[in-house]
């Protein structure tokens, strides 16, 4: 047997880890997120969250891929003959993920090419679904979209070329080289956006605390999601990361690390975005919580309006947002993508190269998909179904199963701290067993009641 590829340097590792876990739910998702939850307030439950159960499960699927060292599903194989469909199932979500957030990276190339003249031109909103993505024009349903097609050959040509290299020389040296850069060019950015006139006024915004909306469990639930979606939890990708680490590597820290380095990003974002939201809204007279969005909207319709509007150099920055867009989502892509990779490549004991090729292009060809005009409303309704019931209810599946069923928890314990600088105690068992259960079940359960009434 071929000795099991490994990371090149522990640096490496958590740069792939921080680069899975930084994606578009930072920059597009937390700013709207933490708003409508109350604003400063809002990270009360947030840090709540990531110290209780953020954190916590990703110690747990660290432990998982070190100590089984296979990729999600062989790992959960290995772990009780019984739980390989667990693995299949998240890798399974990823799979799906992986064929609509490739699309919207390849918005974000396009945009970061039409940024350097606003070709989007003044009517940002009519530009997206007019003539960009072209579903307006009912006649034309189910054909592809030409500006679209491009950049999505770019994408996953980038992508599954990364893979191909293997997880040294492709996935390490990429997020080596994408994350330093992302992170100096989204640092540009904010230093601009704070700033500008008005940006004062959005930080406000942004800050300023209402303490009675933690009162309200769905500002829980919020707060939980962003945070199992953010670190990229329940979706086989952290547990076929840690399966290429050395045997002697740390296991805690590296947790914290990552996850303290996501939040940090996340709070980046949410300065950045809110006082461009600010300088918008000064300019437009209006308040800033008329200007307030998330998502597709911000990126792709809000944004390109803040660009118009920049005093100087907009083609410059309107590029770099793009770019940052583009960068934070290719290193997400490519750990989601590696889930299958290394999931197929394993169960059918066939070669990286063939499993890239086999399961990286029926990803690249599904997209395709997304990338029709009206494909947006699939890209919609897929996003929902995965966020809804795909994470909460496999990350629910998952500690129940190793908690309770399988019981693995003082196991891995020992077996982090046979490794880790940090050490686990009873506190790790208490927020895995007791209360990550305990919040994800009410979080389904709140779902049903939601989607039943
Ligand atoms: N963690 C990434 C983000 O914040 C998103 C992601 C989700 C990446 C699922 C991979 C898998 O955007
Ligand atoms: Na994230």
């Amino acid at each position: 047997m071929e000795a099991r590829e490994q990371w090149g340097t522990r640096a490496g590792f958590i740069m792939a880890a921080i680069g899975s876990a930084i994606g578009l739910g930072n920059i597009w998702r937390f700013p709207a997120v933490a708003y409508d939850g109350g604003g400063g307030a809002f990270f009360i439950p947030y840090l709540i969250a990531l110290l209780t159960a953020g954190i916590p499960l990703l110690i747990m699927e660290f432990t998982i891929g070190h100590k089984y060292r296979g990729s999600a599903p062989l790992s959960y194989s290995r772990m009780s003959k019984k739980t390989e469909w667990i693995g299949w199932w998240a890798v399974f979500v990823a799979f799906v993920i992986s064929t609509y957030y490739s699309v919207i990276i390849a918005w974000a190339m396009s945009y970061s090419v039409f940024a350097l003249n606003q070709s989007w031109g003044d009517d940002t909103e009519g530009f997206l679904f007019g003539e960009y993505l072209q579903v307006a024009d009912a006649g034309q349903i189910g054909s592809l979209v030409p500006g679209v097609l491009i950049p999505l050959i770019i994408v996953w040509v980038i992508t599954l070329g990364v893979l191909f290299r293997g997880v040294q020389r492709g996935i390490e040296i990429a997020n080596r080289i994408f994350i330093p850069a992302l992170v100096v060019i989204f640092l540009i950015i904010c230093i601009r956006a704070v700033t500008l006139p008005g940006a004062a006024l959005g930080l406000q915004a942004f800050f300023e605390p209402d303490f009675s909306a933690i009162t309200s469990g769905e500002v829980w639930v919020a707060a939980y999601g962003q945070i199992f979606f953010s670190l990229s939890i329940a979706f086989a990708i952290m547990i076929t990361y840690s399966s290429y680490l050395p045997k002697k590597s740390d296991i805690t820290n590296n947790a914290f690390i990552t996850g303290f380095s996501n939040s940090s990003f996340e709070l980046l974002a949410g300065i950045g975005v809110f006082a461009a939201l600010g300088f918008m809204a000064t300019q437009a007279g209006v308040g800033v919580d008329e200007v307030v969005a998330g998502g597709i909207g911000l990126a792709f319709v809000v944004f390109p309006q803040i660009i118009n509007a920049f005093p100087a150099l907009s083609g410059l920055f309107g590029f770099l947002f793009f770019l940052s867009l583009v960068l934070a989502g290719l290193s997400s892509l490519i750990s989601i993508s590696e889930t299958y990779v290394k999931g197929i490549s394993e169960k059918f004991n066939i070669s990286r190269a063939k499993s890239v090729a086999i399961g990286g292009g029926a990803a690249a060809l599904l997209s395709l998909i997304f990338a029709t005009n009206g494909g947006i409303n699939f890209l919609d309704a897929a996003d929902y179904f995965i966020n809804q019931f795909g994470v909460a209810l496999i990350g629910l599946v998952e500690v129940i199963v190793v908690a309770w069923f399988l019981r693995k928890l003082p196991e891995f314990q020992e077996h982090a701290n046979g490794v880790s600088d940090i050490p686990l105690g009873l506190w790790w068992r208490v927020c895995l067993g007791i209360i990550t259960p305990i919040i994800l079940g009410y979080m389904m359960f709140s779902l049903f009641v939601q989607n039943l009434f």
